[in-house]
């Protein structure tokens, strides 16, 4: 176990910040003033240490560059209008972490190191939380196997570090979907729920062939018979459907557990809509459009936040979506960012005051 205390803290002689404008920022393009990181060796993680954000030094032969052996996270923190920060669900995000170490046979990380760790990071880099509409600091952990041999096997060695950056919005405007029938992301038994880099990096040669014809993401379908959806590029996926909204269920084990998702599952029934966790068909999809009753397509993520869909293309069956029109969607937004804003009570006590 770490305790706070044994966090040790070097601060940046000079802030990167009074270069900086936290207006209308892209995602993930700038970095705070420091960083955590910490080491894991002899079957115990030491070496906690807060530090100006600087370049890693690594051999070549370091295992996470050629096998792959590397996990992260997505979180964010905001800031209340009295200036206090919050950070939203980390807590998730800390069990979502073990879970996919876990799968990618790295070894767990204590709590301390993971919310302790976070919490003094982003204290200390508290004045880099942007307060613009559809901002954030986007919070990014992320651990990596660092032996030096190119034997494929797991490490002995790993570095854990939690990296900041002050963001803006993931996706600008309404997406174009295409659902993907070629291509797939994730299988039964494969590592589709772990948050493994790998996913991201399989996941883009089929985007971007999507994107040459117009389309910003693909929606993933099943490997067998590509007919069940399961997620976005980095969204998780909903459908309202008449009075439910229906998402895909976790049971395969191929899609990320959301926190984003989660928590509109959770704000969806507060509004009212019974919401149903199962295997989605695309032809199902396709008929309630027909039947006029697919009211509302969107994607939830941490970086996405809630991203509305305007089109979505099955083989040469288009949906058409006139987003200007919805109510759900932009509702569960702007009560999942009043929470975030402390503007709406957060009674699933989902915000850790920093
Ligand atoms: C997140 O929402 O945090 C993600 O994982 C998306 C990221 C890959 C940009």
């Amino acid at each position: 176990m770490v305790a706070a205390m044994d966090i040790s803290i070097r601060k940046a002689e000079r802030s990167k910040l009074q270069d900086m404008n936290l207006d209308n920022l892209p995602f993930g393009k700038y970095f705070t003033d420091h960083m955590l990181e910490a080491d894991y060796e002899n079957g115990e993680w030491k070496n906690v240490e807060i530090k100006p954000y600087q370049p890693l030094l690594l051999n070549p032969s370091v295992a996470a560059l050629h096998y792959g052996q590397a996990i992260f996270e997505g979180i964010k923190a905001y800031k209340d209008k009295d200036g206090n920060a919050y950070i939203f669900r980390p807590h998730d995000n800390y069990n979502r972490f073990n879970i996919s170490a876990e799968r990618m046979q790295m070894p767990q990380l204590p709590e301390e190191i993971f919310m302790e760790g976070m919490k003094q990071l982003v204290a200390l880099d508290k004045s880099w939380i942007p307060t613009k509409e559809d901002h954030s600091l986007y919070i990014r952990p992320f651990m990596f196997s660092s032996d030096e041999v190119i034997g494929v096997r797991p490490s002995d060695n790993y570095k854990f570090l939690i990296i900041l950056s002050p963001t803006g919005p993931y996706y600008n405007a309404p997406m174009r979907i295409y659902v993907e029938e070629k291509y797939v992301r994730a299988v039964p038994g494969g590592v589709g729920f772990a948050k493994a880099a790998g996913n991201y990096g399989a996941a883009m040669y089929a985007t971007a062939q999507a994107k040459k014809i117009g389309y910003d993401q693909v929606l993933w379908t099943d490997a067998f018979e590509h007919k069940y959806v399961q997620e976005i590029g980095t969204m998780n996926v909903f459908f309202i459907i008449g009075s439910t909204a229906f998402t895909p269920s976790l049971e395969q084990g191929t899609i990320l557990d959301g926190v984003t998702r989660q928590s509109s599952i959770t704000l969806l029934k507060e509004m009212g809509f019974a919401v149903e966790e199962k295997q989605l068909n695309i032809d199902d999809i396709i008929d309630a459009y027909k039947a006029g009753l697919l009211y509302e397509v969107f994607g939830t993520g941490t970086a996405a936040t809630i991203s509305l869909i305007k089109e979505l293309r099955y083989k040469d069956f288009v949906m058409h979506f006139d987003v200007a029109s919805w109510q759900t969607a932009p509702l569960l937004k702007k009560w999942l960012t009043d929470i975030r804003e402390g503007r709406r009570e957060d009674k699933y006590n989902w915000m850790l005051k920093v």
